[in-house]
């Protein structure tokens, strides 16, 4: 059966088996400094069994001062190499293509866990729980939200440094075992604050028009492919629109697309909003999908696939993105936290139930399959 969501898709010399990825997920669960446990081996090696082809990590943190909160994954030494080989390998043993993500959050640094809150650290942290504010950097002195802490702009010492930084991680990326990587240069990120009018007032050659704002996200192209193999696909997160008016639009993420393809980026990750607290609803309402039209522009008129996440849930809807060649790659999010078999499921309802043993793990398929039929036939029984 020629199903277009489990079509594979060979991107450089990696073979992605379908169309479904797992979206990056911060788990929020990595102890102070930044490795890997259990939990995460657990939670990612169960979405390489549930059917997803592509299985991001969480974002992983460059510098320990760029990460969100105290409990990011962290890839800024080579300590951090022993967990994220566990980790990739626990994903490709379980069948899917392990693939990770970079980040330097920026001005939205040192934040609180959701579950104490999702808001800037405080001195109240501090004494609770020993979670210390630390300061936070961005393009320029602008605060993310009203009351947030002031970052300062980064200087082209700064800029310099973190570009390095961005290669050596990439390098322990590469290191680790991962066959994608995708560079977080969305939601109000570092990179993002970079893009935007409305977070980058700088007057030197990283800010002014769209070419000046680019500059960074293009930089960071290069840094990761300086370190990054030919062989390996590499994808770009961009919140393609802002969340405000006079922000970034649509028409600066088909541009910057277009620069991204001459600098060897493989696949534009399409997100949206996230520069503040306001959110994308103030644009485009929160509906199943609600990004795949920036994924389908962007696809058409840069040339470069695209990989369309948000409120994806529905099998049929998935197919059918990829089907009309709306997006290549269709991310789940929380969809798989509610079900990490999504892509199991998936391919029962739109392939049917003879699909159950040759698409779902040995040890389930078997019984699955016989009780799916029981079922049926009990149903036929019944309506006699
Ligand atoms: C718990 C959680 C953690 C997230 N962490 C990240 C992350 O590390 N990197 C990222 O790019 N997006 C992150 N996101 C956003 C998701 O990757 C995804 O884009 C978003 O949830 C929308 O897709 P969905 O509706 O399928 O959940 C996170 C979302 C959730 C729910």
């Amino acid at each position: 059966m020629d199903t277009a969501l489990f079509r594979p898709l060979t991107l450089r010399n990696v073979t992605l088996p379908n169309r479904i990825t797992i979206s990056p997920m911060q788990q929020y669960m990595a102890g102070r400094d930044g490795f890997v446990r259990d939990w995460h081996f657990v939670h990612l090696a169960k979405m390489a069994v549930g059917g997803a082809g592509t299985v991001f990590t969480e974002a992983l943190a460059i510098v320990p001062e760029g990460r969100v909160t105290y409990h990011d994954l962290g890839i800024w030494s080579d300590d951090h190499l022993e967990g994220l080989k566990r980790l990739a390998g626990g994903i490709a043993d379980h069948g899917a293509v392990p693939a990770t993500q970079l980040i330097h959050a920026g001005r939205k640094a040192s934040v609180a866990p959701p579950y104490h809150g999702f808001e800037p650290l405080s001195q109240k942290d501090a004494d609770e729980r020993g979670e210390a504010p630390w300061p936070v950097v961005s393009a320029s002195a602008i605060e993310a939200n009203p009351g947030w802490p002031t970052p300062s702009a980064m200087s082209l010492d700064d800029i310099k440094r973190f570009l390095d930084h961005v290669a050596a991680a990439t390098r322990r990326a590469r290191k680790a075992g991962f066959q994608v990587l995708d560079m977080h240069g969305a939601h109000g990120y570092l990179i993002h604050c970079f893009l935007s009018p409305l977070s980058n007032e700088r007057e030197d050659e990283y800010g002014g028009d769209l070419q000046g704002r680019m500059k960074l996200a293009l930089d960071v192209a290069d840094a990761v492919r300086s370190e990054w193999p030919s062989e390996l696909p590499f994808f770009y997160r961009l919140s393609c629109i802002d969340d405000a008016e006079g922000g970034w639009t649509l028409d600066d993420s088909v541009e910057l697309s277009r620069a991204f393809k001459s600098r060897n980026v493989d696949v534009i990750d399409c997100s949206s909003g996230g520069l503040g607290r306001r959110t994308t609803p103030l644009i485009i309402p929160r509906e199943p999908g609600y990004q795949v039209p920036f994924a389908d522009r962007i696809r058409k008129e840069s040339g470069l696939p695209t990989m369309a996440v948000g409120l994806i849930m529905d099998p049929v809807h998935a197919n059918s993105i990829v089907e009309k060649g709306e997006a290549d790659l269709i991310a789940i999010g929380r969809e798989a936290l509610n079900n990490p078999n999504w892509g199991l499921h998936a391919r029962i309802a739109l392939e049917g139930l003879d699909a159950y043993e040759p698409a779902w793990p040995k040890p389930y398929g078997w019984w699955l399959v016989r009780r799916a039929k029981a079922l049926e036939a009990s149903k036929q029984v019944a309506a006699q």
